[in-house]
């Protein structure tokens, strides 16, 4: 038996992940249970970290190596991750990741979010975005989806349309709209109004804020699930921490990494529902699921922490 500190430090002197199945470091976190939170208006509830697909994920998948997709979505499932964000645009990674799934027998341990997007110069025609729909259900393996958004806004009056009809058939049980661009939050703001949404997805990190002073609340007023996207500026903010020791008091809150104090930021906001940081590393996976489990930062703890990242 090894703990889960120690794995991430041992794994990361090693600079691999050690040959070790990672369910056996659950036993040293028994202590603390999976964190979860529950889809607004439903009883169902999520682990708040879950796993995203696009850059380090996609380019995995692109690779071909069904093997190491394999390692990171068993790994993602045994530390008791659920909810797995793609996209048909995310090179091979939906449909990887879907194969690979099915062959393991973990696919419908899985919560299952995608996207819509066939938009291009600005509209989408709806006969590719019944086609693109068509096509991940049939990589996905399943029906109903759990979750599939209109990615990036795009051409949001025929793409939601389409995934409304699609969760009125009961072929989709969640719907949503993405964006991480903050030229686009003013859209979103009014969608999130006018439109019967379940989920939104949106950037949200420490350096990364600004959804907390009108999207979030309005999330919250209207009901909807908030899943997080980029929790790590993609590289931004390893960027900013290379070199530096956490500070002492992030012990105190169950946090052993860097990873861990970046994700349990977003966590503890009280709108949001799921974090979704991507890996293709497995000690990486099981460093960003140690996040789900332990104390979480309060308001005055979380002050703290900006304060702290803003001070290197
Ligand atoms: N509009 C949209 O719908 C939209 C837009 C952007 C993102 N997203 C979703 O959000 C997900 C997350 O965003 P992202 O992939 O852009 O960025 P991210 O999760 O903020 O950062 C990923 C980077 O962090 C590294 N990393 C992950 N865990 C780590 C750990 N424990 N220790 C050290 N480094 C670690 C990864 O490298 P390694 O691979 O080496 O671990 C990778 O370089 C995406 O994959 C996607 O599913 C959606």
């Amino acid at each position: 038996m090894i703990t889960r500190r120690d794995y991430l430090r041992l794994s990361s002197a090693a600079g691999v992940a050690l040959a070790i199945d990672p369910a056996l470091l659950m036993a040293d976190d028994s202590r603390h249970a999976l964190i979860t939170r529950a889809i607004p208006g439903t009883s169902e509830q999520l682990p708040v970290v879950g796993l995203g697909s696009s850059a380090s994920f996609s380019r995995m998948a692109g690779e071909g190596d069904a093997a190491a997709v394999g390692k990171i979505l068993k790994t993602f499932v045994q530390q008791g991750g659920t909810v797995f964000d793609t996209a048909p645009s995310y090179g091979e990674a939906e449909r990887l990741a879907g194969k690979v799934a099915q062959k393991a027998g973990i696919d419908n341990q899985l919560f299952w979010a995608t996207k819509l997007n066939v938009a291009s110069g600005g509209s989408a025609d709806p006969i590719a975005a019944r086609a693109q729909l068509e096509q991940s259900f049939d990589r996905l393996g399943r029906s109903p989806l759990d979750l599939i958004q209109v990615h990036n806004l795009s051409d949001v009056p025929i793409q939601l349309g389409l995934l409304k009809e699609y969760r009125d058939d009961r072929r989709v049980r969640y719907i949503g709209v993405t964006t991480t661009f903050a030229g686009q939050y003013g859209d979103l703001e009014r969608i999130m109004r006018a439109e019967p949404l379940d989920f939104i997805g949106i950037d949200y990190a420490i350096d990364n804020r600004t959804m907390e002073k009108r999207i979030f609340p309005l999330a919250q007023e209207r009901g909807i699930a908030v899943l997080v996207y980029q929790p790590f500026g993609r590289t931004r903010l390893w960027q900013r921490v290379e070199g530096h020791a956490l500070p002492d008091w992030a012990a105190e809150y169950d946090i052993a990494s860097w990873a861990q104090f970046f994700l349990k930021f977003a966590i503890s906001h009280p709108a949001v529902t799921v974090v979704t940081p991507a890996s293709r590393r497995v000690r990486h996976v099981v460093d960003n699921m140690g996040a789900a489990r332990g104390r979480l930062p309060d308001e005055a703890v979380r002050d703290r922490m900006i304060r702290h990242i803003e001070s290197l």
